[in-house]
């Protein structure tokens, strides 16, 4: 693999300023987010109101801890704009969720937020290794999801060329990154295994393709799955993060040259990380739920959100903004298996862990009499898809998710191409219990 690290002097100056000079930027920024959300949201009016705190009442960052938390059923009753903070005619452009599950959710951003987002993501783009004048493959979905079109500004305007090829047609997507000689690829880490089967579907050596860097994000994903890719492509594979409420791809990412956790671009997004449980902020370096509040966001601000994504934050090394940690899971794709805690990243660590499994998988929920049960869905490798070999590798799995992960699942595998392949976010677990 190449080495990519960035120079310092093509760094934004507060990647690498002080923490004194990033905690009293954060605080003006701050001041100035609660107060434009109170003056302008009346949703955050009547919240603070009711808490009996003012925007006046921060001194100090630490005082964020006295406002009220955020949380996604405050966006769907205010739906669309009644969070927006700017007259619908400053509204530049909107990007909402899918609403899979009840009502969609709408963000909205004027064109300074939509500057301040592809400067972010250009950050991020800077920090994973890409260059300006490197062709930039987008397989992230383009539409109402934030991740084709905030990457795609963001490419951009590092000054890379932007191939914006969205989800879907994978062998075309081979096709392109080939003939357009694509260094960097963004794409969600599940949807890179269906490209990198595709390229060994048409007798192509993925080591060979021009990809020097993957920048993958919007659902969880392992080290163990980042040296598996990187191994297939010989290339660099980066984490992303971001979510539609705090503003898309971009809120943080890792640093090419040290892969220890993402940097958080605090200039723009505070982060916290609390208990989920009493909601009180939890010890330095410990884990729990990620919170952010928008500092400079003009069309939608957000003071307190919580993401129910699982993490802890860390010190910052390759920059001096603090890192949060890879993501476990989210608390609501938490599995409760007779009292255990199970995140389907464990599951993927200990697929990753047997050579004769592939690493596409699904998890199905089941009730057996009054338990519940877990059932694997994975397949085989091609080496490995004779009945006795998947037997074997079945037995194999099952046996370290019980030693490793502390609980008991039955484990199927299939042979290769016959577990759902995702074309953007992938589906983890089908819940198939009866519905209480
Ligand atoms: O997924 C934004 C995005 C697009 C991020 C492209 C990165 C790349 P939403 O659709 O609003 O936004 O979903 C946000 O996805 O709360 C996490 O649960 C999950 N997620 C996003 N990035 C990561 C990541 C986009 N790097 C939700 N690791 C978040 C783990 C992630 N989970």
């Amino acid at each position: 693999m190449k080495d990519l690290t960035p120079r310092k002097q093509d760094l934004d100056p507060i990647e690498i300023a002080s923490r004194d000079e990033i905690s009293a930027l954060q605080l003006d920024r701050m001041k100035w987010s609660l107060k434009h959300a109170y003056d302008n949201v009346p949703f955050y009016k009547q919240k603070f109101d009711a808490a009996g705190v003012h925007p006046d009442d921060l001194k100090s960052l630490s005082d964020l801890a006295k406002f009220p938390f955020t949380v996604k059923q405050d966006l769907r009753d205010n739906y669309p704009f009644g969070m927006f903070a700017v007259p619908r005619e400053q509204i530049r452009r909107i990007h909402g969720s899918s609403g899979t599950t009840g009502q969609p959710t709408v963000v909205g951003y004027t064109e300074r937020d939509l500057d301040m987002w592809a400067t972010v993501v250009a950050r991020s783009l800077r920090a994973s290794g890409t260059r300006p004048g490197d062709v930039v493959h987008v397989a992230y979905g383009y539409g109402l999801f934030t991740g084709g079109l905030g990457a795609h500004y963001g490419a951009e305007k590092l000054g890379c060329t932007v191939v914006p090829v969205s989800g879907g047609m994978t062998p075309r997507q081979v096709t392109l990154i080939e003939d357009f000689k694509a260094s960097t690829i963004m794409v969600t880490p599940s949807y890179m295994l269906s490209i990198l089967d595709e390229y060994r579907k048409q007798g192509r050596d993925p080591r060979e393709s021009p990809l020097d860097v993957g920048i993958f994000g919007a659902e969880p994903w392992t080290n163990a799955m980042r040296a598996e890719v990187e191994e297939a492509f010989d290339m660099h594979a980066v984490d992303i993060y971001g979510l539609s409420e705090v503003i898309g791809p971009g809120v943080a990412n890792e640093c090419v040259e040290t892969k220890d956790g993402l940097h958080i671009w605090e200039d723009h997004f505070y982060p916290e990380v609390i208990n989920p449980e009493t909601g009180e902020l939890v010890a330095e370096g410990e884990q729990g739920e990620l919170v952010f509040t928008s500092l400079t966001k003009e069309a939608f601000p957000i003071i307190r959100y919580r993401t129910r994504d699982l993490t802890r934050l860390l010190p910052g090394t390759a920059r001096s903004m603090r890192r949060m940690e890879k993501i476990t899971g989210r608390s609501d794709d938490m599995i409760i298996l007779r009292g255990v805690n199970v995140f389907p990243t464990q599951i993927e660590e200990q697929i990753m862990a047997v050579h004769s499994l592939a690493p596409h998988f699904q998890i199905e929920l089941v009730r057996k009499g009054r338990m519940d049960a877990m059932i694997v869905n994975v397949e085989s490798t091609e080496a490995a898809a004779s009945e006795a070999a998947r037997e074997a590798s079945a037995h194999l799995l099952a046996k370290r998710i019980k030693s490793v992960v502390g609980v008991s699942a039955t484990v199927n595998v299939a042979e290769p191409g016959n577990v759902a392949r995702s074309q953007g976010k992938a589906v983890r677990v089908i819940d198939n219990r009866p519905k209480e």
